[in-house]
């Protein structure tokens, strides 16, 4: 069992209102998306490969720590959550290393990585007190990133907004528990606080929200895009790699309004091989192809990122009272836990 500092944990929890971190989106989570949910005390991110240079990355950062420095000074007392970046740590991501270095320059709080990252790369980000939380969609994919140092992983179930897995999260989440005591976020078709506390009641500490937030007042995202993903439901949601050449999971009407064969991207979903897009024609993925994860079904308003947070915090508080009585739970003791007491396998400490 791989045990990451504790302080990795505390460290966030002590910097947040609420478990949660607002997915980094391309093109839909940028400056205004990552403040407001800071603002509310939730984790905020984005993706650095949305910033098409390494000028206008460097830039966001130094916006971004200017931000944070400002809302903390407006609100006195409030806790304003950190914000995250995201990485992808594939080979064929030319600017990985310089991404890297601005992110050490500029000490960003969280990084959450994808595709790989390597044991130096992720000493780097330590070196400076970053956190490193790494995505994996299997158990394999979580099993490498505990091996290079990840201080935490993000759990992608079946369903997800963006590039998805397969793989039921209870199941996911339970084989990384296998081999990893530290933080586990899961992230796929959550919406309210009742959800939040259902991921950690399997064992998971945060989650990742991604769809909720696309439909929110900051959200950079067409309204279309918005109303859509009100509209939708669980089965709107197809399942195919033709759209950016890795299987993920894409609004039907969006992919119907850009001329796809939708019918034909669900019998192949996976194994369907990318469809460039017409001679002299931008690419449709992400800007017209709209992507949103199996937890549309639950999604019926397009509030500001406050309403939401506010929402999901009277939810998370009614959702705990609720369970403990559903289990006959008296409430836990005030006094500390004996010196012997020992973080349980599943859940970890939580937060
Ligand atoms: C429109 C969209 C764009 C996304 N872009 C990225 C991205 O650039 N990097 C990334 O790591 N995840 C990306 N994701 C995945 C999210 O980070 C997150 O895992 C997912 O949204 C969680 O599932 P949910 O949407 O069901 O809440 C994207 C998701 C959506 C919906």
């Amino acid at each position: 069992m791989s045990n990451p500092p504790k302080d990795t944990l505390c460290g966030i929890k002590a910097g947040t209102a609420l478990p949660v971190i607002v997915a980094p989106m391309f093109l839909v989570s940028d400056k205004k998306l990552v403040l407001a949910s800071c603002k509310e005390g939730l984790v905020g991110s984005f993706p650095a490969g949305a910033l098409w240079t390494s000028a206008a990355f460097e830039q966001q950062l130094i916006d971004l720590n200017d931000g944070i420095d400002k809302l903390k000074a407006a609100n006195p007392g409030a806790t304003i959550g950190p914000y995250a970046v995201n990485i992808t740590f594939k080979s064929t991501n030319k600017r990985v290393d310089a991404d890297i270095d601005l992110c050490v320059k500029h000490k960003v709080p969280i990084i959450l990585a994808s595709h790989e990252a390597t044991q130096e790369q992720i000493d780097k980000i330590h070196a400076y007190g970053g956190i490193v939380l790494h995505d994996a969609a299997t158990i394999e994919q979580a099993d490498k990133a505990v091996a290079a140092g990840a201080d935490g992983i993000i759990a992608i179930g079946a369903g997800a907004g963006g590039q998805a897995g397969t793989m039921n999260p209870i199941a996911l989440v339970s084989g990384i528990r296998e081999f990893f005591d530290g933080p586990i976020i899961l992230a796929g078709c959550l919406n309210t606080g009742h959800d939040i506390l259902a991921a950690q009641s399997i064992g998971a500490d945060m989650v990742v929200m991604g769809t909720r937030f696309i439909a929110t007042a900051e959200a950079n995202a067409e309204d279309a895009y918005k109303q859509m993903i009100v509209d939708a439901r669980s089965s709107d949601i197809i399942y195919t790699s033709a759209i950016s050449g890795a299987p993920g999971n894409f609004l039907r009407q969006s992919l119907e309004n850009c001329g796809y064969d939708v019918e034909d991207l669900k019998k192949k979903g996976a194994s369907a091989a990318k469809i460039p897009p017409p001679p002299g024609q931008e690419s449709r993925a992400w800007k017209y192809a709209w992507s949103a994860g199996q937890g549309v079904s639950g999604v019926h308003d397009i509030p500001t990122v406050q309403e939401l947070s506010d929402r999901l915090k009277t939810e998370y508080a009614a959702a705990k009272t609720d369970l403990a009585e559903k289990l006959n739970l008296t409430p836990p003791p005030k006094a500390p836990p004996p010196a012997t007491y020992k973080i349980p396998k599943i859940g970890g400490p939580g937060i």
